[in-house]
């Protein structure tokens, strides 16, 4: 079956930014996670911000985060020996000048967060407390309520910005797309508000900061909100989005038939817990020297492998031998989340398996977290830095937001000039076309959508069941993105059909196996394989 591509519209939705109701402001970021909340901090401290984020300030990937925040922060440890786990794990495809960026400003930003609020747990001497995680060759991950630390730095971040008169914030706004003109300059959002409906917010700098897309797949540690919308209407917009094969697949989340999957943090793993078969077999040594400390590329695949060969849906954290009360004390949240399955884990084993957790790729940015597009920046987990390369190394990303997030606010605030100014507030008109092709069920889409990523674009692929997942997605694509919709359930679903396609192509482009991405028509890696990075530019803008 051969199915031809839809045609590639530029909006979802009819513009009409004359009739629209609209907002005007000096700086727009679009999220509200660690990137966007401390993006929009930062630009406020000069310039008027609006931030917008399509559901409440508290539902994000960041407010879920446990693990910790990467930096070095003890005697021991150096930017260097930081800067080298990095490039290890990221498998020859990290950027080391950003990969230096990063890390050499990481002390700093946690003095930043710390005086911002942040709770992290400290030391008794008042230092703040670390630990180890899997590819890092010391201790320096930082963590707030011992298994919490997500929640602990974005509710500080979600103070300071409700209290912050510069900002303003919009709460259940969905940013349907971005506004451009015809030079390909970014001049804001046309979205959807859930009470007041359609609104145009005009903005000379435009931050982008939605975040990643685990909801593609079936088995996924994100929450609802990561669907993927930003990557797709940035390349709506013309802008290229870079490494779309590397989805990162955690090793370790709760697997109890029917229940969401949560996260088992990798912290567990760096403080000893061990990983044992359905017949209690420690088998992580057999796989690689660093046991249940190697990448996490390596622990998903060896799990994988051991579910095959123990023909087991999952395998087991085993947490039984910690010292007595080390576990409720550093992991109080997993604690809870383990009572609330009858799960004792001094007693009980814990079962486990790994699924769909961080996005790599994402929409291209340089050092200043700039994309090809005029006015428009991107941070965070949708931006592709060139930090993580092929696989990133555990707790780097919450560091990354928080870099580039400041990196984006101060050079949005000197773009956003009387003359960039000048350039919002265009009349802008795009009519989609209508179509009067069978409507398909969305949910059934996004459904079947999630269970294909996992088994054809999931821990391992190949070139047969990469081409299948393509076909079948352009099939559904011409059933649901020929639609109007008026509603988020019906713009996700769109955006996760079209990111979901980049994805599978890219897949199909990569001819070889490196970090997160295994073919097992290609197992190996190549160093003759070319082009280094795959970017994704929609056709009409090459
Ligand atoms: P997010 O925090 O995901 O925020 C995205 C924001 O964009 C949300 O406010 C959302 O509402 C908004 N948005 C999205 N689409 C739209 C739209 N169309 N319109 C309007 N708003 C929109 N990383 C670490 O470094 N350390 C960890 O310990 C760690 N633990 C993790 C645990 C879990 C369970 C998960 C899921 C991730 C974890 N990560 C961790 C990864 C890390 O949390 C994320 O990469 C990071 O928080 C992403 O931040 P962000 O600001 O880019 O996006
Ligand atoms: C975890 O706590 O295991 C997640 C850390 C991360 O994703 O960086």
């Amino acid at each position: 079956m051969s199915v031809k591509q839809p045609e590639l519209r530029r909006y979802l939705v009819d513009v009409d930014t004359v009739s629209t109701q609209q907002i005007f402001t000096d700086v727009l970021v679009i999220g509200a996670g660690i990137a966007g909340l401390f993006s929009a901090l930062e630009a406020a401290k000069t310039s008027n911000v609006t931030l917008i984020s399509k559901d409440k300030l508290e539902m994000s990937n960041t407010w879920y985060a446990q693990g910790g925040i990467a930096s070095v922060l003890n005697r021991d440890d150096t930017i260097e020996k930081h800067v080298n786990d990095t490039i290890k794990t990221g498998c020859g495809l990290c950027n080391k000048k950003i990969v230096e960026l990063v890390i050499s400003k990481g002390p700093e930003l946690i003095g930043e967060l710390l005086a911002l609020g942040t709770q992290f747990d400290l030391e008794d001497d008042g230092s703040v407390s670390t630990t180890l995680e899997a590819g890092h060759s010391k201790s320096r991950v930082a963590h707030a309520h011992g298994d919490s630390t997500g929640k602990w730095i974005a509710g500080a971040l979600i103070d300071r910005l409700k209290e912050h008169p510069n900002i303003n914030y919009i709460e259940n706004f969905f940013a349907i797309d971005l506004i451009t003109n015809s030079e390909q300059r970014c001049l804001g959002v046309i979205g959807n508000h859930e009470k007041f409906g359609r609104e145009i917010i005009w903005a000379p700098s435009t931050i982008l900061a939605t975040g990643g897309a685990g909801i593609l797949y079936r088995e996924t540690t994100n929450p609802n909100i990561a669907t993927g919308d930003g990557m797709a209407m940035a390349y709506r917009a013309g802008a290229v989005l870079r490494d779309m094969e590397f989805m990162q697949f955690h090793p370790t989340t709760l697997y109890i038939a029917g229940a969401s999957r949560v996260l088992m943090t990798e912290a567990l793993r760096g403080e000893g817990a061990t990983l044992l078969d359905s017949n209690g077999y420690r088998f992580m040594f057999d796989y690689n020297s660093a046991g249940e400390l190697a990448p996490r590329d390596i622990v998903s695949r060896s799990i994988l492998e051991q579910m095959r060969k123990t023909d087991s849906t999952h395998v087991y954290l085993d947490v039984r031998h910690f010292e007595d009360g080390h576990f409720q004390k550093r992991f109080p949240f997993i604690g809870e989340i383990c009572k609330s399955f009858d799960i004792d884990p001094q007693k009980d084993l814990i079962p486990v398996r790994p699924s769909a957790h961080y996005m790599i790729g994402g929409v291209k940015t340089d050092e200043n977290a700039k994309t090809n597009l005029a006015g428009l920046w991107a941070c965070g987990e949708v931006a592709s830095t060139g930090l993580h390369g092929a696989n990133r190394l555990a707790s780097n990303s919450l560091l990354e937001g928080l870099v580039f997030g400041k990196i984006a606010a101060d050079a949005a605030v000197k773009n956003s000039n009387a003359k960039a100014k000048s350039l919002v507030n265009r009349k802008i008109f795009y009519n989609v076309k209508r179509s009067s092709r069978s409507r398909l069920d969305t949910e059934d889409v996004r459904n079947s959508l999630r269970a294909l990523m996992w088994r054809n674009v999931g821990i391992t692929r190949a070139q047969e069941s990469l081409s299948e997942c393509s076909e079948i997605i352009l099939f559904w694509q011409r059933y649901v993105m020929d639609k109007i919709f008026d509603s988020p359930d019906g713009w996700e679903c769109q955006n996760m059909l079209a990111i979901a396609l980049l994805m599978a192509e890219a897949a199909q482009q990569r001819l070889e196996s490196r970090g997160v991405h295994h073919r097992d028509d290609y197992p190996n890696l190549d160093e003759a394989c070319l082009p280094k990075h795959i970017e994704q530019l929609r056709p009409d803008c090459v």
